[in-house]
C-alpha cells in the first residue's frame, strides 16, 4: 500500500491531497480570496496566505483521507513553473516534512499535474482513461499549449502561445468590463444568458501557435468606443458581450485543437488546466469530438483547475518509477514542461 501526500502552491490555491494506490483519498483546497480586489493574483500576498493555510490544508487533507502522518509514504509538491514566492511556501513545506519523517520527496511539474490530472480516480469510479498517445489542450491562466503524451512521462509541445494564455484572455477582459479576479469563470456564467451578437477578429498565427493579446486590444477598443456612444453600454449588454467574447476564445481554441488532431492522426482528445472548466469550450469540444469520431476526456472541474490531486497522481507514478528528489531541489518559477 503506497500513500502519496501532496502540495500544491503556485499560484493562488493552496491545496493538499492524499493518493493511495493510485486512487485519490482526499483533496483539500484553500481559495484565497484576498486578490479579488486587486484585479488579479497579487505575488506577496498569495506567498503569505499559503503560509497561513498551508498546514491547515494538509492537516484536513490528512483528515478526509482517515490517514495517520505515519503511514505517509512520501511527499509530491509543486516544483513550478509558477509565482516564485508561492512555491517557495510548497517547496519548504514538502522538504521539512520529508526530511521530518525520512520518507521520499517528489518533484512535479504543475503543467505534468494538470494532464496527469485525467488519471484521477476515486474509489469505485469507473471512467475511462486516455490511451496513449493522445493530445492535450492545456489552458490555464498562464498557459495555452497542445501537447502529445506519448506516454506517462515522456510529452511533447506541438504549440502554444506566443503571448498571453487563454486564462488571461477570460481575465484581461473581464477586468475591462469592471468585473472581480479572476474573471473566467464569471464570463462563463453571464454568457450562458448571453448571446455572441458581436465579433472579434481570430488571430492570424501559424501551424498550432495561439495568440491572444491582439483580441485582448480588439475587445479594449471595442468597449472603449461602444462607452463613448453609451456610457451604460456594459450595464446594459453584459452577458451579450460576454458571450462573444467566450465564443471568439472557444472557436480559436477549438480550431487549432482540431488542426493537431488531423495533422497528427490522433484521435484520443483531452482537455486540462483551469479554462477546461469553461462549459462553453466544453460543450463545444464535445460537439466536435461527436462529430468527428474522436474520444474526448475531461477532467471533473475540481482537478481542472489548480489543486493538490494532481500532483499527488503524478507524485504516485514518479514513486513508482523511484524518481525522488534530494533535499538540494529548489522551486522554478520558469520550470518548462518537459
Ligand atoms: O489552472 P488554473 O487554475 O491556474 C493556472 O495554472 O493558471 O487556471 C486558472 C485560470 C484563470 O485564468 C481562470 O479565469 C480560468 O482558469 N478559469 C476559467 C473558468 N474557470 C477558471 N476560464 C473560463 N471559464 C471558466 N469557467
Ligand atoms: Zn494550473
Amino acid at each position: 500500500m503506497i500513500h502519496i501526500l501532496a502540495v500544491e502552491s503556485s499560484c493562488d490555491d493552496t491545496s493538499a491531497a492524499v493518493v493511495k494506490d493510485g486512487i485519490l483519498l482526499s483533496n483539500v483546497t484553500a481559495n484565497q480570496t484576498i486578490h479579488e480586489k486587486y484585479g488579479g493574483v497579487v505575488p506577496e500576498l498569495a506567498s503569505r496566505a499559503h503560509q497561513a493555510n498551508i498546514v491547515p490544508v494538509v492537516d484536513a487533507a490528512l483528515h478526509e483521507a482517515g490517514v495517520s502522518l505515519s503511514s505517509i509514504d512520501a511527499f509530491a509538491f509543486t516544483r513550478g513553473p509558477g509565482l516564485l514566492g508561492s512555491l517557495l511556501v510548497g517547496v519548504s513545506f514538502a522538504k521539512g516534512f520529508a526530511l521530518g519523517r525520512d520518507i521520499p520527496l517528489i518533484e512535479v511539474n504543475h503543467l505534468h499535474g494538470h494532464i496527469a490530472a485525467l488519471f484521477l480516480r476515486k474509489k469505485g469510479e469507473q471512467t475511462s482513461l486516455p490511451q496513449f498517445p493522445f493530445l492535450t489542450l492545456l489552458v490555464s491562466g498562464g498557459h495555452t499549449q497542445i501537447i502529445r503524451s506519448k506516454d506517462f512521462f515522456d510529452r511533447e509541445i506541438l504549440g502554444e502561445t506566443i503571448d498571453d494564455a487563454a486564462g488571461e484572455a477570460f481575465d484581461k477582459t473581464a477586468k475591462i468590463l469592471g468585473l472581480p479576479y479572476p474573471g473566467g469563470p464569471l464570463i462563463d456564467q453571464y454568457a450562458r444568458r448571453g448571446r455572441a451578437i458581436y465579433t472579434f477578429p481570430k488571430p492570424r498565427v501559424g501551424d498550432m501557435s495561439f495568440s491572444f493579446s491582439g483580441l485582448k486590444t480588439s475587445i479594449l477598443y471595442f468597449i472603449r468606443d461602444s462607452l463613448k456612444q453609451n456610457p451604460n453600454f456594459i450595464k446594459e449588454n453584459l452577458y451579450d458581450i460576454c458571450a462573444s467574447v467566450q465564443k471568439v476564445i472557444v472557436d480559436i481554441l477549438t480550431e487549432k485543437f482540431l488542426y493537431a488532431a488531423k495533422k497528427t492522426g490522433i484521435r484520443e482528445l483531452a482537455l486540462a488546466g483551469g479554462v477546461s472548466a469553461n462549459s462553453g469550450l466544453r460543450e463545444r469540444l464535445q460537439i466536435e469530438a461527436q462529430k468527428h469520431n474522436f474520444r474526448l476526456h475531461i477532467p471533473p472541474i475540481s482537478y481542472s483547475t489548480d489543486n493538490a490531486a494532481m500532483i499527488a497522481i503524478a507524485g504516485y507514478h514518479k514513486f513508482l518509477r523511484k524518481e525522488f528528489s534530494d533535499q538540494s531541489v529548489t522551486a522554478e518559477a520558469r520550470l518548462q514542461t518537459n
